[in-house]
């Protein structure tokens, strides 16, 4: 059985979309079977993202409604063999979700994949509690700035209340992971600082994602940061955060500062 991830945010355009497709190639290239899901309904972004936008036919209302297969819907990558996606309706709007389909095709999805992504909406609408209803873990997407770390606390308010997991009593997993990081803003105090963040949102850290134009690059070729250049700071720190979701302990790097420098500033101290 997979592992279902809702990829979510309280504020929009914090990188939600960007982090679903880096992360969903990040797992993949490891040879793990990843379906990144779509339900950002209407917006219909992460098949750009990944490239994917003209082999869409079908898509998850479809599926809901019964007029395509599953297997009809999924889009499989042209650059991993172990990477799909299921995208979301340009046209329909998002009353075409049913909590009962969705419920039936994550179960499905969750018996076929090892990584079940699904990249949510913004904000605490339907279409946003639908996305993580399901999820046994929840990465809060958050850019360094006061309204978005306050939003993402609300959103963690709604994972500990809303979930299956929260009412059946259990612990929903949830991971930080902190986008759109620069560490020059930061330092002149345009930005909040990583450890401000952790303050606030005392939710374990996924990782940092710098700021960085790679990013914008690779959405212009249609495609996930972690394939289009795997070597840029983007990517690296993608691929720690997928290592990390696999249950590794890595380092965190500070964009901006020495790498494992995180680690050193918390636990370093105290041992020396
Ligand atoms: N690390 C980064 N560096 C630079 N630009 C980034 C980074 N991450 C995301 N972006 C840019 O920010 C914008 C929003 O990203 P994205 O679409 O992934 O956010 P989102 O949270 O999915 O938005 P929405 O809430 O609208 O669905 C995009 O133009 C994207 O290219
Ligand atoms: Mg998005």
């Amino acid at each position: 059985m997979g592992k279902v991830i809702v990829v979510t945010s309280g504020k929009g355009g914090v990188g939600k979309t960007t982090s679903t497709a880096a992360l969903g190639a990040a797992l993949a290239r490891n040879g793990d079977k990843v379906v990144v899901v779509d339900f950002d309904v209407g917006l219909r972004n992460l098949d750009l993202v990944m490239g994917a936008e003209r082999r869409v036919v079908y898509d998850l209302v479809n599926v809901i409604q019964g007029e395509a297969k599953l297997t009809q819907a999924l889009i499989r990558d042209k650059r991993l063999e172990t990477l799909y996606l299921l995208p979301a309706s340009q046209t329909r709007d998002k009353d075409n979700l049913t909590a009962e389909g969705v419920e039936t095709v994550i179960g499905a999805l969750r018996h076929a994949f090892d990584w079940v992504i699904c990249d949510s909406p913004a904000g605490i609408e339907r279409g946003a509690t639908l996305a993580m209803r399901h999820a046994d873990v929840a990465i809060v997407v958050t850019n360094p700035e006061v309204s978005s770390v306050r939003d993402s606390d609300r959103i963690i308010g709604l994972l500990d209340s809303k979930t299956l997991k929260a009412e059946n009593g259990e612990r929903m997993e949830k991971h930080l992971l902190l986008t759109r990081y620069d560490p020059v803003r930061a330092e002149r105090g345009d930005m909040l600082k990583v450890d401000d963040v952790l303050e606030i949102l005392s939710i374990p850290l996924l990782g940092i994602i710098p700021e960085s134009m790679d990013v914008l690059r690779a959405s212009n070729v249609g495609s996930p940061v972690t394939l289009a250049d795997e070597k840029s700071a983007p990517a690296l720190a993608y691929f720690d955060a997928a290592r990390r979701l696999q249950g590794e302990m890595l380092p965190i790097t500070v964009p901006g500062e020495r790498r494992g420098s995180f680690f050193g500033k918390f636990f370093g101290r105290k041992a020396a």
